[in-house]
């Protein structure tokens, strides 16, 4: 089957690309000095972030897939006559597979992401092994809007967010994109991955790991600056740090100058003391609860959330629900 990535929705990588300068200046200009996490998926980056799935310290990737095996089929009772599985940044859409091959039924697969090199990649190599399924990617940004082929928007539809993303975006843009996906029409189910709060030990392992892959992926920010921007960052002047942020409950990635010193990126003059850091990723972790808060706030119902023994990892299934009354 030929896959036809859908011209309308088609954002240009150069635009995107557009977007890096400006972004690391404002960034880099703010008294708290940050770069958006997006900026760290660069071909390099996402390769980074592969072998991070794969170490010991990093547990979210087989809790949740192990959660997913187990789970998957009994997602089927969400699942009508031309049911389409809608995936938000599929990457290498590795966890779908377990859907699919829990929930045959599945006609329809529209992989979301803004790596267009990668959508096809994956989108080729699942029509491969899945012959009856239609997949149709969509090429984009899915905290803009989605837009669905006209065939595709009345179909009944079960969302699929894994990996625990959602941890990526503040409180406010959380909230802001699950409000917005529950305008979408004929949704079944929301499948979302959610990392849960644990003991800090264990949380700043899985964002500095032994092998030092998690530095490398926070310091190939830097790399990416020098090759793209022309600037001169000296890698080993940085170092490393995941700190875990208790009253945030969020793990948050920086770029720590080990020295006092200077940049130049696009003419302009950015100076880091000894101590400094560039804040480079939050990532959000929550309790069964306040997830369930955040879901029914923004007009969501959850059925109880699927966790490992452990109790490391969730995975909430949310149905379209009325949103709470805020309590005066
Ligand atoms: C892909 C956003 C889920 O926050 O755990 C892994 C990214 N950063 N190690 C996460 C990440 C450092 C990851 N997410």
């Amino acid at each position: 089957m030929t896959i036809a990535l859908s011209p309308s929705v088609i954002a240009p990588e150069t635009g995107r690309d557009g977007d890096f300068a400006g972004s690391i200046i404002a960034g880099l200009r703010e008294p708290q000095k940050r770069i958006e996490s997006k900026w760290l998926y660069d071909a390099h980056g996402s390769h980074l972030f592969d072998r991070i799935t794969e170490l010991d310290e990093y547990y979210p990737t087989r809790t949740e897939t192990g959660i997913l095996r187990q789970r998957a089929v009994e997602l089927r009772r969400f699942i009508r006559e031309g049911t389409a599985l809608v995936e938000l940044g599929s990457g290498s859409s590795t966890k779908t597979r377990l859907l699919l091959d829990a929930l045959p039924e599945l006609e329809t697969y529209v992989p979301v992401d803004i790596s267009e090199s990668h959508l096809r990649s994956a989108a080729d190599r699942l029509s491969r092994d899945y012959r009856n399924l239609c997949v149709h990617p969509l090429v984009g940004d899915f905290t803009d809007e989605i837009v669905l082929p006209p065939q595709l928007q009345e179909a009944p539809k079960i969302l699929f967010f894994p990996g625990s993303t959602i941890g990526n975006f503040t409180v406010q843009g959380a909230t802001g994109l699950l409000t917005s996906l529950r305008g979408m029409r004929n949704v079944t189910a929301f499948v979302i991955g959610v990392d849960l709060v644990k003991s800090a030990k264990t949380l700043i392992r899985a964002y500095d790991d032994a092998e030092g892959v998690t530095a490398d992926f926070n310091l190939n920010l830097l790399t990416r600056i020098n090759r793209e921007l022309g600037a001169h960052f000296e890698l080993s002047a940085f170092h490393h740090e995941a700190r875990w942020n208790a009253g945030r409950s969020r793990i948050e990635m920086h770029l720590v100058s080990r020295c006092a010193q200077r940049a130049h990126i696009l003419g302009e003059q950015f100076l880091f003391s000894e101590a400094e850091t560039i804040h480079t990723e939050n990532s959000h972790k929550f309790t069964v609860e306040r997830f369930a808060g955040l879901a029914a706030d923004t007009g969501w119902h959850s059925d109880p959330m699927w966790t490992d023994p452990d109790g490391l990892f969730g995975v909430a299934v949310l149905t379209p629900g009325t949103p709470s009354q805020p309590a005066d």
